[in-house]
């Protein structure tokens, strides 16, 4: 992703502020284009940020209530440039069947922790981005049964 961006922002919940603060920046702060995080709630709206370039989602989706998915794809409407990319990593069911016994097993993990998480179905996703005005453009198997899938904001092409 880094291809699509002048200057990476990394955007960080409150309740992870130290580990993000202590894993990510302090080992970034040397590179001249990486910013210092910002806390970004994506149910929180209007997101602090400008027009982004590239929106980046690593095991978000699953970790978090439901409404965190639809609250992304708005944000993302807003905060995204035309055509800007949505990329998400994690894992996820298709076609309401996990892809494999161990995605099951973290899948009942999860909701076991807090009954609000679970692995995503990839159709529910695609939907909800599709009524924000994203198409799913792609999708790459990860190891250990995670995709990347990235969604691309409608709009003109990129030149
Ligand atoms: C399992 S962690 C993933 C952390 C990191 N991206 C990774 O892959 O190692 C899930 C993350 O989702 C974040 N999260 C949950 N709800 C959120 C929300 N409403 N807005 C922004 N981030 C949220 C949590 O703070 C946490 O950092």
């Amino acid at each position: 992703m880094a291809g699509y961006a002048r200057a990476f922002e990394a955007g960080r919940y409150a309740e992870s502020a130290e580990s993000f603060e202590d894993a990510a920046w302090r080992a970034a702060a040397r590179l001249p284009n990486i910013r210092k995080p910002i806390v970004l709630d994506v149910l929180a709206f209007p997101w602090p940020v400008a027009e982004v370039d590239a929106i980046v989602c690593a095991n978000l989706i699953h970790i978090a209530p439901w409404p965190v998915v639809p609250a992304l794809f708005a944000g993302a409407r807003v905060a995204l440039r035309a055509s800007g990319p949505v990329y998400l990593y994690g894992a996820y069911s298709i076609e309401g069947r996990h892809t494999a016994p161990s995605n099951a097993a973290f899948d009942r993990a999860l909701r076991a922790h807090d009954p609000r998480w679970g692995v995503r179905d990839l159709a529910e996703v695609e939907r909800v981005a599709g009524d924000e005005g994203f198409d799913l453009v792609e999708t790459v198997e990860m190891p250990a049964n995670n995709l990347s899938v990235v969604f691309r904001k409608r709009g003109p092409a990129v030149s």
